[in-house]
């Protein structure tokens, strides 16, 4: 198939690296440098195997990038994979989305040959696809010939590539069968064997489900943040022994369960805060995504809650921050627990020290305020600091051991907000603090 993309992010670019495995890609992305840069087989994204993979695809030809005033010629398929942002009342701008049905229906004559298929893959509340594509669609004289269909990527940053290839299900949210049968022939070549898994449904519940999914990861993590508060206040209790044993329940599952600094990233905050505005509009209440969110919030100020317990005043105190993208194997900050944590720390007056493995990435995209210093040498982060926060769980630091990491230390007060070493043995004179485990605050 003759597949175009619309947009070159996250999940434009992992999507069509996969499936230009078995098909002829195209994508379309306004950022010339990214356009440049995906020619040359270089991604413009850090995402674990993407490099390898780009190059061989576009040294084959398979997949190539252009910018929007490009000749494409006829295709198959357009995937719109546009950013979806929250805006400042937590509902979503769909500006891009916007501009991408009008890039794609001012090309209608070059892009269609027999039959093409329109899928909506970027995250958008119900009804968005039927509204800015569909019935669109119906006042050109295409109409009969172009399916529209709302496909949900269910891809996680650091693993997104996998994701791509073995995911549990795709959901195929459209009108009849012919639009089914069309996307799923898209991905079954490209699939993992034991991930053929389809579901056919209509086009708001499929853009439902998406919100709805990770709605409720996010929940499971409050959840298990709320109970990792309950487990500290109980000694001997172990929040990560409780939602193992929890986690065995078949109806439960142990993944996403994990207590620690909470959620971060471009998907949950802003997936919650979407469900959230688009209940509000329904004049629907939602007690338990609102908590969920206000559980996540109030981690970065509990970690430093616990620092302060060892140390009294942090002012004009040297402190170490261990992290700072949202999750390992990501140079992405976005929402990030450790800058929440870094901002607390600065407005008590603390000069901080952040160790980030991908910090020459990440020092790129972000400003951070004078009193921080961001570094990828984590000996030049720890010496003489009056105490440390683990905020992201990168293996360096569990590879290292802790007695590594505290040695050149002037205070050992070290506070594991991703519990890497809760079950270790802690080396003599230091103070470790964790989440999760009885009377540790
Ligand atoms: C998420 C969803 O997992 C994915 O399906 C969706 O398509 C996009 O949003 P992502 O945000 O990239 O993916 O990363 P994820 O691995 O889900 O982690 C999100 C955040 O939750 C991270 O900050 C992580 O540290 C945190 N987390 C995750 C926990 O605190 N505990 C857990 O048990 C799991």
């Amino acid at each position: 198939m003759r597949i175009l993309i619309v947009g070159a992010g996250y999940v434009g670019l992992c999507t069509g690296v996969m499936l230009s495995e078995s098909h002829d890609v195209t994508l379309i992305e306004i950022d010339e440098r990214k356009v440049r840069r995906i020619n040359s087989g270089i991604s413009p994204i850090y995402e674990k195997g993407i490099e390898h993979l780009l190059q061989e695809r576009v040294e084959q030809e398979n997949l190539k990038a252009q910018l929007p005033n490009a000749e494409v010629g006829p295709v198959d398929m357009v995937l719109i994979c546009v950013g979806t942002p929250a805006s400042s009342d937590g509902s979503v701008n769909l500006d891009q989305v916007s501009s991408a049905v009008d890039f794609i229906l001012s090309r209608v004559d070059e892009l269609i040959r027999e039959h093409m298929i329109i899928v909506m893959k970027s995250t958008v509340p119900p009804g968005t696809t039927r509204k800015y594509v569909k019935n669109r669609v119906k006042h050109t004289e295409f109409q009969d010939k172009i399916g529209v269909v709302f496909n949900p990527e269910f891809l996680r940053e650091g693993s997104a590539l996998e994701d791509a290839k073995n995911p549990d299900r795709t959901v195929i949210g459209c009108s009849n069968s012919d639009e089914f049968e069309r996307v799923k022939a898209m991905y079954t070549p490209v699939l993992a064997e034991d991930s053929q898994v389809f579901i056919q449904t209509n086009l708001e519940s499929a853009e439902l489900c998406k919100y709805v999914s990770n709605s409720f990861l996010a929940t499971k993590i409050s959840f298990a943040n709320e109970m990792a508060n309950i487990a500290e206040k109980i000694p001997g209790a172990d929040i990560d022994e409780v939602m193992k044993c929890v986690g065995l329940d078949n109806r439960i599952s142990p993944k996403f369960f994990r207590a620690g600094a909470g959620y971060g990233g471009s998907c949950f905050p802003k997936d919650t805060a979407g469900l959230r505005s688009l209940a509000n509009t329904l004049d629907v209440d939602t007690p338990i995504i609102d908590a969920a969110n206000e559980v996540n919030s109030e981690r970065p100020e509990k970690l430093v809650r616990m620092l302060r317990s060892e140390l009294d005043l942090l002012s004009g105190k040297d402190i170490a921050v261990l992290g700072l993208a949202f999750k390992p194997g990501t140079d992405d900050t976005r929402y990030s627990p450790a800058i929440k944590v870094i901002d607390i720390l600065v407005e008590h007056g603390a000069y901080v020290r952040v160790h980030d493995p991908l910090s020459s990435k990440i020092q790129e995209k972000i400003n951070l305020p004078k009193e921080v210093q961001i570094t990828d040498n984590l000996e030049e982060t720890m010496r003489e600091v009056n105490g440390a926060i683990l905020v992201t769980d990168w293996p360096i630091y569990e590879d290292l051991g802790l007695e590594r990491i505290v040695e050149s230390m002037k205070n050992r007060v070290f506070v594991d907000g991703r519990r890497v070493f809760a079950n270790s043995e802690i080396p003599r004179g230091v103070r470790y603090i964790t989440v999760g485990t009885g009377c540790s605050e």
